[in-house]
């Protein structure tokens, strides 16, 4: 019998940091330079779409150009090894978990090789640049398309399936991530009121939820992670 069976895994901008894509905050990260409110919100696309587009276009780009990275790639030996179920929930836009072979991954943020269709509502794998003169492939309306991404002001994707997958965690990671933004910066504490999980933070330094951790371990994603998912997969077959 597994020590654990059912664990669930949080990752943030920091999981993907060593594969070359930005963080969202601190020096040189990602909203360093650009206010928040002027590209990822529901206000800022009606008032400058071409702007919008841009950031997420040169993202889209960015992203084709890196690969997934060795903490990526311990996630998904852990999936297919474990005795059990493994479930990530990423706050992250990129495809490096589904690249690196993980199949159980909720985008609670939405995904940047994705696009969405503001009058038909359909979404479309996406790896071109999107403007506003383009069209959507079913409903042939223009301007239409914009990024399938959580802007702040909306709500995230996949909130049911990832309360069912806290509920049921025996094991709780939180991998990457600064816990500034909720949903997910709150999962930690539900996972310690309902008291059936042990829960360990895996990041640079430690977050502002520290305290809220059973376990901390400190240091860069590839390193660390694979680490930790060699001693589980030892412990815990
Ligand atoms: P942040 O940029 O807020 O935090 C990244 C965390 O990763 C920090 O705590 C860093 O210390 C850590 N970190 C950096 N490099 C690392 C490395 N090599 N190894 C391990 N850890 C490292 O990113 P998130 O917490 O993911 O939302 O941000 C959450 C959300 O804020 C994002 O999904 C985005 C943003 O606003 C939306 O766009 C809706």
């Amino acid at each position: 019998m597994s020590r654990y069976q059912n664990i669930v895994i949080l990752t943030g901008a920091g999981i993907s940091a060593e594969s070359g894509l930005s963080t969202f905050r601190g020096a040189g990260s990602l909203w360093d330079g650009h206010r928040v409110q002027d590209v990822a919100t529901p206000e800022a696309f009606a008032r400058d779409p071409d702007l919008v587009h841009e950031f997420y276009n040169m993202r889209r780009s960015n992203l084709l150009k890196v690969k997934p990275n060795a903490a990526h790639d311990a996630l998904s030996r852990l999936e297919k090894r474990h005795n059990g179920s493994v479930q990530i929930i990423t706050q992250n836009v990129d495809d490096l978990h589904k690249r690196s072979g993980s199949k159980n991954v909720l985008h609670m943020h939405g995904e940047i090789l994705k696009a969405r269709c503001r009058n038909c509502h359909k979404i479309f794998d996406w790896k071109k640049d999107l403007t506003e003169e383009t069209t959507c492939p079913t409903c042939q309306t223009t301007p239409s398309l914009r990024p399938h991404i959580v802007w702040f002001g909306e709500m995230p994707l996949k909130m049911e399936e990832i309360e069912v997958a806290l509920y049921t965690a025996d094991l709780f990671l939180s991998i990457g991530t600064s816990g500034n933004v909720y949903p997910a910066a709150g999962f930690v504490a539900e996972i310690k009121n309902m008291g059936k999980a042990h829960s360990v933070e895996l990041n640079l330094e430690p977050s502002e939820g520290q305290f809220l951790f059973a376990e901390g371990i400190y240091g860069k994603a590839t390193k660390i992670v694979p680490e930790f998912v060699e001693t589980l997969l030892k412990e815990n077959p």
